[in-house]
């Protein structure tokens, strides 16, 4: 049985620990874990049952998939304190945005995996995006896509879409969750209602919006076309959409991939 280490047990490793053991994909002996701030590993313990290691390298030597989840300005410093326990094995699979294979490797001196996750984790849905160091072998990549679905829906790219695909995949919970908010605001200044109802009914219908995509199949084109039907009132509210929304994303993409730029320069 493959065993799974987790350094950094914030947002996502924490995430990641609970899921592979809820979905039963990973049972909770064979995850370790380690967090520069102990009692986070404390409370995921209690939860999840996964064992706490010593440090960084008693994870590293004791798992075969090291997930290593920590922010892009501290994965150099965790990957030189590890690096001597990474033999032929072991597998380093990177979750922080915009840190390359090229450096992970060098720093980590082994064959490396970039997972961008997604908190839609949480609800074992969404996407995880996956890229794939030149090295690793195809029983590994079996082994991580497998692991990776046990949560989510994985999507294996290139290292050169994956900021892309970050931005469409990860990032688009608080992307979606912005815009609905914008929409129940608007309502509110439009129409006199309270901020909570707004708020109560955009996100039904926004929850009922995604079963629709999701359990009766419509792709988007075809859900616009089925509620904003042609003269209808819908139809005026989708030109002014259709008309404004392409500069609004096209500078959302723009000033994201800056700063994706940004955090791979300062790592
Ligand atoms: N959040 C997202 O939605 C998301 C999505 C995709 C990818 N990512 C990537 O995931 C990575 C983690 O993000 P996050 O949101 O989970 O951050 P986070 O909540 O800050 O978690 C990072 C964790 O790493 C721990 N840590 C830092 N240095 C350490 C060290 N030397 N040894 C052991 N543990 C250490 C921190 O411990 P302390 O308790 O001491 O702070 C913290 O618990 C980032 O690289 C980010 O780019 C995040």
């Amino acid at each position: 049985m493959t065993r799974v280490g987790i350094i950094g047990t914030g947002s996502m490793g924490g995430m990641l620990a609970r899921k592979f053991t809820e979905s039963k994909a990973v049972s909770p002996d064979n995850i370790c874990i380690y967090n520069r701030t102990p009692e986070k590993m404390n409370a995921l313990v209690k939860i999840s049952g996964v064992e706490i290691c010593e440090n960084n390298r008693d994870v590293a030597e004791k798992s075969d998939l090291i997930f290593i989840c920590v922010k892009p300005g501290e994965v150099k410093d965790v990957l030189m304190e590890i690096n001597a326990c990474l033999g032929e094995s072991k597998t380093l699979v990177s979750v922080a945005s915009d840190i390359s294979i090229n450096k992970l490797s060098e720093w980590s001196g082994t064959d490396v995996v970039r997972v961008i996750p997604s908190v839609t984790s949480e609800c074992l849905s969404g996407v995880s995006v996956v890229a794939f160091g030149e090295g690793i072998s195809q029983s590994t990549r079996d082994e991580v896509i497998s692991l990776l679905d046990s949560i989510s829906r994985p999507f294996v790219t290139t290292e050169d879409n994956i900021s892309l695909l970050s931005d469409l995949t990860s990032s688009s919970p608080a992307i979606f969750a912005s815009i609905m908010q914008q929409y129940a605001q608007a309502a509110v200044r439009n129409g006199g209602l309270s901020e909570s109802d707004a708020e109560f009914l955009v996100r039904e219908a926004f929850i009922g919006t995604a079963k629709l995509l999701s359990e009766k199949n419509y792709d988007f084109s075809s859900l616009v076309s089925r509620v904003s039907t042609e003269g209808g009132i819908t139809a005026e509210g989708i030109k002014v959409v259709e008309e404004g929304m392409p500069e609004v994303f096209d500078r959302v993409f723009l000033e994201m991939s800056k700063k994706h730029l940004k955090t791979g320069e300062i790592s």
